[in-house]
């Protein structure tokens, strides 16, 4: 193989915030991503994928169901409804819980998360060197955070401290509120109470209603796991960059379910199969992914850690392990009335079994491999942008590019695009230069070009150039489906 030397292929170091911008673009330019309804003016957090975008998308939901499911003798999927029983989300704790404290500024009428005005005060105390002032603004932070009138707390420290909107500078501030975060909407005929139903703000309920169904049908024995890929929603008042924080988005999920007192061993073994699938499996550099182990819980949780991923904006979470004790399960088993014990056959023992959740966000997933990927570089002199995915997650797996558009090179090409379709998504390109196509290929991240040139029609041959290197090999036109196998799994 004819490996370029370094002269030929020199990288160029970005500014995090140029990343964004060129990605948002080239997302929609090439068929990612769109914003969603956008000859109406769009809606705000809510995006389309595109054709490359679904295609990339499902071979990253494809990977994640391969790795949780047929890799685990014991854990199986299900697809539950989005709609539940609304009795559903008055168990899990969410009709009551699941809030954000909002703070309105009068003047400008925007609507802030108020704990996330604090959380940023304290954060430029310490960039100003004011240690001691962050310190002191933490613990009544703490404290506001364990009260009671927790709204009261967050609404005295945003006013004591004076702390003003970040875009605005304005601070003429409301008192805070309880802001639920799930969408509601009326089933049936009547607008009234007894319709509502919820868009279900996580997909894991679906998991905890069919229990005993999954268990029985499948003969499940504990420790087992249910999985799942499906679409949340939540009503984010704080939005924004791009797919990542998403009003409507979809989550990967999965129940551990184990004996109580097994669940530590398992959320350690959870937490390490789950951070090394990003390096293994996705290729995502080590150094980029974080673990943050958190104070604050959510209501059904004891333990949580998030990977978080280093996006260009900030280091951000991408997936949360968490504990769930026997929260779940046990309050479906008050609220529903029908027993959820597990009755261990070998020695009669019957419990309620502890939860281990793994749930990784798909759409966050997609920024953090889109931001991972991007690259630009000089090859032979001439700029390139390039999409460095790895080859299991790239939509194009390979393109055809006959040197002549007709007669007998076309035809061959023709051929061999037909040969791979089955198998592999693959573009035929034959306008341009063979350049050009490199660097149409190469900004959507396709693995490998299959160049149809005067030597085929001689010997049967053809050029493959490797995305990464500009590296050329030649190999049997009869050999192409098999390299493939071998270079894209
Ligand atoms: N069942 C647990 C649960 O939902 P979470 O930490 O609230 O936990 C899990 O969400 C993952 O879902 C997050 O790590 C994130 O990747 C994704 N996620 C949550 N809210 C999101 C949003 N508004 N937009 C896009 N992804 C989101």
């Amino acid at each position: 193989m004819n490996i370029p030397d370094q002269a030929r292929v020199a990288h160029a170091t970005l500014s995090p915030d140029k990343v964004m911008s060129k990605l948002v673009s080239l997302a929609k330019r090439r068929g990612f991503i769109f914003p969603s309804s956008e000859i109406y003016g769009g809606l705000s957090s809510c995006f389309d994928y595109g054709p490359l975008g679904s295609e990339m998308k499902k071979n990253v939901k494809d990977l994640w169901w391969t790795s949780m499911t047929r890799k685990h003798q014991n854990i199986v999927g299900i697809d539950a409804s989005i709609m539940m029983n609304p009795t559903v989300w008055e168990a899990s704790g969410h009709v009551s819980s699941f809030n954000d404290p909002m703070i309105d500024d009068r003047t400008t009428k925007r609507r802030y998360r108020a704990d996330h005005l604090i959380e940023n005060h304290i954060e430029k105390l310490r960039r100003d060197g004011r240690e001691e002032d962050a310190h002191r603004v933490g613990a009544s932070y703490e404290r506001a955070s364990e009260a009671e009138n927790q709204n009261r707390a967050f609404y005295d420290i945003i006013i004591t401290e004076e702390i003003k909107a970040p875009d605005t500078g304005s601070s003429d501030w409301t008192e805070v509120r309880q802001f639920n975060l799930m969408f509601q909407c009326n089933m049936g005929a009547l607008a009234d109470a007894s319709g509502i139903v919820y868009l279900r703000p996580e997909t894991a309920q679906g998991i905890f209603v069919n229990f005993h169904n999954v268990r029985e049908s499948g003969r499940m024995r504990v420790p087992f796991g249910i999985a799942q890929i499906g679409k949340a929603f939540r009503n984010e008042i704080v939005k924004g960059n791009f797919i990542f924080r998403m009003v409507e988005f979809e989550q990967m999920e999965m129940q551990y379910f184990v004996k109580p007192g097994a669940q530590e061993e398992a959320f350690e073994a959870w937490r390490e199969e789950r951070f090394n699938w990003y390096v293994e499996r996705l290729g995502i550099g080590q150094e980029k992914l974080h673990w943050y182990r958190h104070d604050k819980l959510a209501h059904y949780a004891d333990l949580a850690y998030d990977i978080k991923f280093a996006f260009p904006f900030g280091i951000e979470e991408i997936e949360g392990i968490h504990s769930r004790t026997d929260f779940d399960l046990k309050q479906h088993q008050e609220f529903s009335g029908k027993n959820m014990e597990y009755i261990d056959q070998a020695t009669n023992e019957r419990y309620i079994p502890y939860v281990v959740e793994t749930s990784a966000g798909c759409d966050r997933l997609f920024l953090a491999l889109l931001c991972d990927a991007y690259n630009e570089d000089v090859v032979d002199g001439e700029q390139r942008v390039m999409l460095k995915f790895s080859p299991k997650i790239a939509p194009v797996k390979a393109a055809v590019l006959p040197l002549m558009k007709k007669g007998e090179m076309g035809e061959k090409a023709a051929g061999l695009r037909d040969a791979l379709a089955g198998d592999f998504l693959v573009q035929y390109d034959d306008a341009g230069s063979i350049g050009k196509r490199y660097r149409r290929q190469d900004e959507i991240g396709t693995p490998f070009c299959v160049t149809v040139d005067h030597q085929t029609l001689e010997d049967e041959t053809v050029t493959v150039r490797h995305r990464d290197t500009a590296a050329q090999e030649r190999i049997g036109i009869s050999k192409v489906k098999e390299f493939l196998y071998a270079n894209l799994t």
